[in-house]
Protein backbone atom coordinates (compact mmCIF):
# COMPACT_ATOMS: atom_id res chain seq x y z
CA UNK A 1 0.00 0.00 0.00
CA UNK A 2 1.70 3.21 -1.03
CA UNK A 3 0.45 6.26 0.98
CA UNK A 4 1.70 9.93 -0.03
CA UNK A 5 4.25 11.15 2.28
CA UNK A 6 2.98 14.38 4.41
CA UNK A 7 5.42 16.72 6.17
CA UNK A 8 3.68 19.30 7.87
CA UNK A 9 5.32 22.30 9.62
CA UNK A 10 3.89 23.71 13.37
CA UNK A 11 4.79 27.27 13.64
CA UNK A 12 3.04 27.19 17.02
CA UNK A 13 3.37 31.37 17.96
CA UNK A 14 5.86 32.24 15.43
CA UNK A 15 5.92 34.50 12.54
CA UNK A 16 3.95 37.51 12.36
CA UNK A 17 1.91 37.73 8.75
CA UNK A 18 4.19 39.62 6.84
CA UNK A 19 7.09 37.29 7.98
CA UNK A 20 4.85 34.28 7.19
CA UNK A 21 3.96 35.36 3.53
CA UNK A 22 7.57 36.11 3.11
CA UNK A 23 8.68 32.78 3.90
CA UNK A 24 6.09 30.86 1.92
CA UNK A 25 7.16 32.33 -1.25
CA UNK A 26 10.33 31.49 -0.58
CA UNK A 27 9.46 28.01 0.35
CA UNK A 28 7.24 27.22 -2.00
CA UNK A 29 9.85 27.84 -4.73
CA UNK A 30 12.57 25.74 -3.18
CA UNK A 31 10.19 22.74 -2.36
CA UNK A 32 8.53 23.10 -6.81
CA UNK A 33 10.43 19.52 -7.68
CA UNK A 34 9.32 17.53 -4.51
CA UNK A 35 5.42 17.42 -5.25
CA UNK A 36 4.91 13.97 -4.80
CA UNK A 37 5.21 15.06 -1.02
CA UNK A 38 2.35 16.87 -0.12
CA UNK A 39 3.60 20.00 2.27
CA UNK A 40 1.37 21.51 4.75
CA UNK A 41 2.37 24.74 6.95
CA UNK A 42 0.64 26.44 9.98
CA UNK A 43 0.88 29.62 10.43
CA UNK A 44 -0.86 31.56 13.56
CA UNK A 45 -4.57 32.13 13.27
CA UNK A 46 -3.94 35.78 12.38
CA UNK A 47 -1.50 35.21 9.38
CA UNK A 48 -3.49 32.48 8.13
CA UNK A 49 -5.81 35.06 5.44
CA UNK A 50 -2.40 36.15 3.97
CA UNK A 51 -0.73 33.15 3.49
CA UNK A 52 -3.42 31.35 2.12
CA UNK A 53 -4.22 34.23 -0.12
CA UNK A 54 -0.27 34.46 -0.70
CA UNK A 55 -0.29 30.19 -1.78
CA UNK A 56 -3.34 30.51 -4.11
CA UNK A 57 -2.84 27.79 -6.37
CA UNK A 58 0.72 26.72 -4.73
CA UNK A 59 1.53 23.26 -4.40
CA UNK A 60 1.99 24.24 -0.17
CA UNK A 61 -1.24 23.42 1.86
CA UNK A 62 -1.92 25.49 4.70
CA UNK A 63 -3.13 23.75 8.05
CA UNK A 64 -4.42 25.90 11.46
CA UNK A 65 -3.30 24.53 14.92
CA UNK A 66 -6.52 24.16 16.09
CA UNK A 67 -10.61 24.79 15.50
CA UNK A 68 -13.41 25.01 17.99
CA UNK A 69 -16.19 22.54 17.81
CA UNK A 70 -18.99 25.03 17.31
CA UNK A 71 -19.78 26.85 14.39
CA UNK A 72 -20.44 30.51 16.31
CA UNK A 73 -21.22 31.44 20.11
CA UNK A 74 -19.87 32.84 22.92
CA UNK A 75 -16.67 31.46 23.02
CA UNK A 76 -14.14 34.07 23.69
CA UNK A 77 -10.84 33.73 22.02
CA UNK A 78 -12.07 31.10 19.84
CA UNK A 79 -12.19 30.18 16.37
CA UNK A 80 -14.66 27.36 14.29
CA UNK A 81 -13.43 25.03 12.09
CA UNK A 82 -16.58 26.38 9.99
CA UNK A 83 -14.58 29.73 9.85
CA UNK A 84 -11.76 28.08 8.72
CA UNK A 85 -12.58 26.12 6.36
CA UNK A 86 -12.55 28.46 3.29
CA UNK A 87 -8.64 29.20 4.47
CA UNK A 88 -7.44 26.02 5.12
CA UNK A 89 -6.77 22.19 4.09
CA UNK A 90 -6.27 21.04 7.84
CA UNK A 91 -6.51 21.37 11.58
CA UNK A 92 -4.14 20.26 13.70
CA UNK A 93 -5.78 19.10 16.89
CA UNK A 94 -4.81 17.54 19.85
CA UNK A 95 -1.20 18.84 20.07
CA UNK A 96 0.59 18.38 23.37
CA UNK A 97 0.74 21.80 24.20
CA UNK A 98 -2.79 22.54 23.83
CA UNK A 99 -3.38 19.64 26.25
CA UNK A 100 -1.05 20.89 28.75
CA UNK A 101 -1.51 24.59 28.12
CA UNK A 102 -5.05 24.84 27.12
CA UNK A 103 -6.86 21.65 28.96
CA UNK A 104 -7.45 20.17 25.70
CA UNK A 105 -9.05 16.65 26.46
CA UNK A 106 -9.39 13.95 24.30
CA UNK A 107 -12.93 14.51 24.35
CA UNK A 108 -12.70 17.73 23.03
CA UNK A 109 -10.56 16.48 20.64
CA UNK A 110 -13.45 14.15 19.26
CA UNK A 111 -15.90 16.82 19.12
CA UNK A 112 -12.78 19.09 17.03
CA UNK A 113 -12.45 16.03 14.76
CA UNK A 114 -16.11 15.68 14.02
CA UNK A 115 -16.49 19.24 13.18
CA UNK A 116 -13.80 19.82 10.81
CA UNK A 117 -14.40 16.73 9.24
CA UNK A 118 -18.09 18.00 8.40
CA UNK A 119 -17.14 20.96 7.09
CA UNK A 120 -15.04 19.29 4.52
CA UNK A 121 -11.40 19.56 5.83
CA UNK A 122 -8.80 17.27 7.19
CA UNK A 123 -7.26 16.87 10.94
CA UNK A 124 -4.18 16.03 11.81
CA UNK A 125 -4.78 14.81 14.98
CA UNK A 126 -1.85 14.71 17.53
CA UNK A 127 -1.20 11.94 20.01
CA UNK A 128 2.01 10.99 22.40
CA UNK A 129 2.61 9.85 26.33
CA UNK A 130 4.73 12.04 28.51
CA UNK A 131 7.94 11.24 29.60
CA UNK A 132 6.57 9.23 32.79
CA UNK A 133 4.45 7.23 30.91
CA UNK A 134 7.14 6.10 28.28
CA UNK A 135 9.21 5.46 31.66
CA UNK A 136 6.93 3.60 33.08
CA UNK A 137 5.97 1.28 30.38
CA UNK A 138 2.65 3.02 29.72
CA UNK A 139 2.59 4.42 26.06
CA UNK A 140 1.19 1.38 24.27
CA UNK A 141 -1.94 1.81 26.64
CA UNK A 142 -2.06 5.48 26.76
CA UNK A 143 -1.60 6.18 22.52
CA UNK A 144 -4.59 3.74 22.57
CA UNK A 145 -6.64 5.12 24.54
CA UNK A 146 -6.15 8.53 23.04
CA UNK A 147 -6.35 7.04 19.22
CA UNK A 148 -9.68 5.32 20.02
CA UNK A 149 -11.17 8.03 22.43
CA UNK A 150 -10.16 11.03 18.90
CA UNK A 151 -12.02 8.75 16.65
CA UNK A 152 -15.32 7.62 18.44
CA UNK A 153 -17.94 8.15 16.02
CA UNK A 154 -15.43 9.04 12.94
CA UNK A 155 -16.69 6.73 9.74
CA UNK A 156 -14.35 4.63 7.87
CA UNK A 157 -15.44 6.98 5.03
CA UNK A 158 -14.09 10.56 6.87
CA UNK A 159 -11.07 8.31 7.89
CA UNK A 160 -9.78 8.87 4.48
CA UNK A 161 -9.54 12.67 5.76
CA UNK A 162 -7.72 12.02 8.90
CA UNK A 163 -3.58 12.02 9.89
CA UNK A 164 -2.46 10.97 12.71
CA UNK A 165 0.75 12.58 14.17
CA UNK A 166 2.21 10.57 16.75
CA UNK A 167 4.19 12.81 18.96
CA UNK A 168 5.86 11.34 22.42
CA UNK A 169 6.00 14.94 24.27
CA UNK A 170 9.58 14.27 25.98
CA UNK A 171 10.99 14.53 22.30
CA UNK A 172 8.96 17.84 21.26
CA UNK A 173 11.30 20.72 21.22
CA UNK A 174 14.40 19.14 23.62
CA UNK A 175 16.50 17.86 20.45
CA UNK A 176 15.99 14.25 22.38
CA UNK A 177 13.51 12.16 19.43
CA UNK A 178 12.73 8.81 19.75
CA UNK A 179 15.00 6.36 17.61
CA UNK A 180 13.25 5.40 13.97
CA UNK A 181 12.51 1.91 15.15
CA UNK A 182 11.21 2.74 18.70
CA UNK A 183 9.00 5.47 16.85
CA UNK A 184 7.82 3.14 14.34
CA UNK A 185 7.23 0.22 16.55
CA UNK A 186 4.68 2.56 18.87
CA UNK A 187 3.29 4.01 15.70
CA UNK A 188 2.10 0.00 14.24
CA UNK A 189 1.11 -1.22 17.43
CA UNK A 190 -0.49 2.12 19.18
CA UNK A 191 -1.75 3.58 15.97
CA UNK A 192 -2.20 1.69 12.85
CA UNK A 193 -2.89 -1.57 14.92
CA UNK A 194 -5.36 0.22 16.58
CA UNK A 195 -7.34 1.70 13.48
CA UNK A 196 -7.42 -2.05 12.76
CA UNK A 197 -8.94 -3.04 15.42
CA UNK A 198 -11.34 -0.20 15.50
CA UNK A 199 -11.98 -0.22 11.35
CA UNK A 200 -10.56 -2.76 8.88
CA UNK A 201 -7.29 -3.48 7.38
CA UNK A 202 -8.06 -1.27 4.90
CA UNK A 203 -8.41 2.10 6.52
CA UNK A 204 -5.41 0.73 8.24
CA UNK A 205 -3.39 0.28 5.88
CA UNK A 206 -4.59 3.80 3.96
CA UNK A 207 -3.79 5.69 7.03
CA UNK A 208 -1.10 8.36 7.29
CA UNK A 209 0.60 8.47 10.36
CA UNK A 210 3.51 10.95 11.30
CA UNK A 211 5.94 11.41 13.75
CA UNK A 212 7.02 13.97 15.56
CA UNK A 213 9.57 15.54 18.25
CA UNK A 214 12.41 17.00 17.35
CA UNK A 215 12.63 16.03 13.67
CA UNK A 216 15.60 17.74 11.83
CA UNK A 217 17.06 17.00 8.33
CA UNK A 218 20.03 15.06 10.35
CA UNK A 219 17.31 12.37 11.30
CA UNK A 220 14.87 12.75 8.87
CA UNK A 221 16.22 9.83 7.22
CA UNK A 222 15.83 7.20 10.00
CA UNK A 223 12.19 8.11 10.56
CA UNK A 224 11.52 8.20 6.72
CA UNK A 225 13.02 4.59 6.44
CA UNK A 226 10.42 3.31 9.04
CA UNK A 227 7.92 1.21 7.09
CA UNK A 228 4.81 2.96 9.06
CA UNK A 229 5.78 6.46 9.23
CA UNK A 230 4.26 8.33 6.88
CA UNK A 231 5.55 12.11 7.06
CA UNK A 232 6.31 14.35 9.99
CA UNK A 233 5.16 16.90 11.91
CA UNK A 234 7.44 19.45 12.54
CA UNK A 235 7.78 22.17 14.70
CA UNK A 236 11.55 23.98 15.64
CA UNK A 237 13.18 22.68 11.92
CA UNK A 238 10.32 24.07 9.94
CA UNK A 239 10.69 27.75 10.76
CA UNK A 240 13.76 27.66 8.19
CA UNK A 241 12.89 28.05 4.84
CA UNK A 242 16.41 25.90 4.16
CA UNK A 243 15.89 22.64 7.31
CA UNK A 244 12.08 22.58 6.18
CA UNK A 245 12.73 21.98 2.50
CA UNK A 246 15.30 19.50 3.24
CA UNK A 247 13.30 17.63 4.83
CA UNK A 248 11.11 17.58 2.25
CA UNK A 249 13.22 16.63 -0.29
CA UNK A 250 14.36 13.74 1.91
CA UNK A 251 10.95 12.39 2.35
CA UNK A 252 10.48 12.07 -1.30
CA UNK A 253 13.98 10.47 -1.92
CA UNK A 254 13.67 7.93 0.92
CA UNK A 255 10.07 7.39 0.43
CA UNK A 256 11.19 7.04 -3.54
CA UNK A 257 8.35 9.94 -4.95
P1 LIG B 1 9.66 20.08 17.46
O1 LIG B 1 8.06 20.23 17.64
O2 LIG B 1 9.88 19.59 16.06
O3 LIG B 1 10.18 21.47 17.71
O4 LIG B 1 10.10 19.09 18.48
C1 LIG B 1 7.20 19.25 17.12
C2 LIG B 1 5.76 19.62 17.40
O5 LIG B 1 5.48 20.23 18.43
O6 LIG B 1 4.86 19.31 16.59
Amino acid sequence: MSRTPIIAGNWKMHKSPKVAVAFVQELASMIQPYDKVERVVAPTFLALGSVAAALEGAALKVASQDAHWEESGAYTSQVSAAMLQPLVDYVIIGHSECRAFLNETDENVNKKAHAILACGLQAIIAVGESLEQNEAGETVEFVRSQVSAALEGISAEDMRRVVIAYEPIWAIGTGRSASGEQADEIIKSAVRDTVRALYDDAVADALRIQYGGSVKPGNMEEFMSQPNIDGALVGGASLQADDFAALIEIASRVKGM
